[in-house]
């Protein structure tokens, strides 16, 4: 028996001494103090053994048995050594850098000026109104009274979905039901008619969100950004209504000295339309990248709301006007934050989002 523990005892050694890694390790203890090991089965086998031998065996398998152990823990001891040993010497790994302080983070600049835009307006007595991004054909052009074929659907072309709209299965003959195609919405407008179907004026809400263009980019257009839109409803509102509007958000946001500018145009869900302009914050009127050198940067259309989108969504025009606006959130942050690219608020370069 003694002989057979020395034998086991010098293979153990050797297996141990030439072991290279953790797993071999586990593997080695497993074979000799494992349930079947052999160091176990000698242990097992003492009460066969004659008394005279007992105690003198079982002193020396356990004695073995710490052995083992003793070198099985020394060698894991030193391979972990070894490998910090190897991360030292390539380099990677310097234990005199002080630990890195965990990052905290903050809101995105967008989302900070759309939280102080909800907070201006609230003052003002608007509602937060919210719609889907992925929209129908019908909210997002033909119950704002733009009917497919007309040019102002050019304006804006968009991201249209392959997948039917399972709110509106497609035809038997398998095509989808007309004006029920799904889209990436490109504009915050068809807010507007989904909160006037569901609720009656007086109406006074903004809608701020994000939305989607196919379109080049340059340093103030995006193909995924955001609007701000605006609506109010009521008996007697005017286009007076929405300069007021308009100009105290601007003060609120920009400073009292912010200067604007209404602009005719066309919107074919508002008749007046016109374009919000504002004194580039950039450049302060001079001409720059961002606002094509014209000294003045569109934030927003506007206008009153066109009789027939009220009809579309079951108000009378006869007795209910009001004014809509939309304006770009991302270009508010800009001249908010004086900064020359709107890109550079969708690259997740963490110099740049440490500046807010
Ligand atoms: C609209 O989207 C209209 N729905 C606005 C509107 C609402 C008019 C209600 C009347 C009544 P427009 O395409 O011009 O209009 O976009 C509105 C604003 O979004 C622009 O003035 C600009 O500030 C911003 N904008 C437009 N295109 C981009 C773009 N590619 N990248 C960043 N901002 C943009």
């Amino acid at each position: 028996m003694e002989t057979d523990l020395k034998i086991i005892q010098d293979r153990a050694e050797n297996e141990i001494k030439s072991a290279s890694s953790e797993q071999e390790l586990k593997k080695i203890l497993q074979k000799y103090l494992g349930k079947n090991g052999d160091i176990t089965a000698v242990l097992s086998s003492l009460k066969d053994l004659p008394e005279s031998e007992k105690k003198n065996v079982g002193q020396q398998a356990n004695d073995l048995k710490n052995n083992i152990l003793n070198l099985i823990l020394q060698k894991e001891k030193s391979l972990a050594e070894k490998e910090l040993q190897n991360l030292e010497n390539k380099n990677e790994i310097d234990l005199t850098i002080p630990a890195k302080e965990p990052r905290i983070g903050h809101l995105h600049p967008i989302t900070q000026v759309k939280n102080k835009i909800i907070e201006i307006f609230a003052n003002l007595g608007f509602e937060i109104a919210e719609g889907p991004e992925v929209e129908t054909e019908w909210y997002n052009f033909d119950a704002l009274h733009i009917p497919k074929d007309h040019p102002a659907r050019d304006m804006w072309d968009t991201f249209w979905l392959k997948i039917p709209n399972p709110k509106y299965p497609a035809s038997p003959a398998g095509r989808q039901i007309p004006n029920n195609r799904l889209l990436l919405r490109t504009h915050t407008s068809p807010v507007q008619a989904r909160f006037m179907e569901k609720n009656l004026p007086p109406i006074k809400i903004i809608a701020p969100g994000r939305i989607f263009r196919y379109e080049a980019t340059d340093p103030s257009h995006e193909i995924n950004f955001y609007q701000l839109e605006g609506l109010m409803i009521d008996k007697n509102i005017t286009l007076a209504d929405l300069k007021g509007v308009i100009e105290k958000f601007f003060q609120a946001l920009l400073g009292g000295d912010t200067e604007i500018r209404l602009r005719p145009s066309f919107f074919p869900f508002t008749e007046p339309s016109v374009e919000i302009d504002i004194k580039c914050a950039i450049c302060k009127g001079k001409g720059c990248s961002v606002c094509s050198q014209r000294g003045w940067i569109e934030m927003g259309g506007a206008g009153m709301v066109h009789p027939e989108v009220l009809k579309a969504v079951k108000l009378n025009p006869k007795q209910w006007q009001g004014f809509a606006f939309g304006m770009g959130l991302d270009r508010l942050t800009m001249m908010k934050y004086k900064i020359n690219d709107i890109r550079l608020f969708y690259q997740g370069d963490i110099r740049f989002l440490d500046q807010f």
